[in-house]
């Protein structure tokens, strides 16, 4: 995992509960795959501050969706990453069982994030 990691979440956090942000973050050492939810100017202003952080490049959206309910209700930004149950997700959705952010479509990597959700426990970061 990478080593910033914990700084980026921390500063994500304290921000997308400002701006009514949620969602969840998954990396290894080379890849990033996030799911940003709320109003979509709210997303889009989010979204604008990511691009420009020289911790990452090549930022590309997936796709974006309209939705009635958000999937991490409860998290400003949950990271799911580096537990058993999230590499046997990523088995699954990958021919080499490896992060490759860059080949899932929009459903899959929704999925994957979502079933990665659910295997992590930690405590919410946003109110129920
Ligand atoms: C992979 C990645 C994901 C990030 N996710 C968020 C996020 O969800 N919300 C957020 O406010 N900042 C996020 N950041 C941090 C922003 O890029 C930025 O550093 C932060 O919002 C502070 O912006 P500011 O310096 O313009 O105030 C992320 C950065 C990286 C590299």
């Amino acid at each position: 995992m990478r080593e910033d990691i914990y700084s980026i979440l921390s500063v994500s956090q304290r921000r997308n509960a400002a701006q009514g942000v949620t969602g969840a973050l998954m990396c290894d050492t080379s890849w990033f795959l996030q799911c940003l939810e709320g109003d979509s100017a709210d997303v889009a202003a989010t979204y604008d501050r990511i691009q420009l952080d020289p911790r990452h490049w090549n930022a590309t959206i997936i796709g974006t969706r309209d939705v009635m309910a958000r999937t991490f209700p409860h998290w400003t930004m949950q990271l799911t990453v580096g537990n058993r149950a999230t590499t046997a997700i990523l088995k699954r959705v990958s021919t080499d069982g490896r992060f490759w952010p860059n080949r899932m479509t929009f459903d899959t990597a929704l999925a994957v994030l979502a079933a990665a959700s659910l295997a992590t426990a930690a405590q919410p970061t946003a109110a129920a």
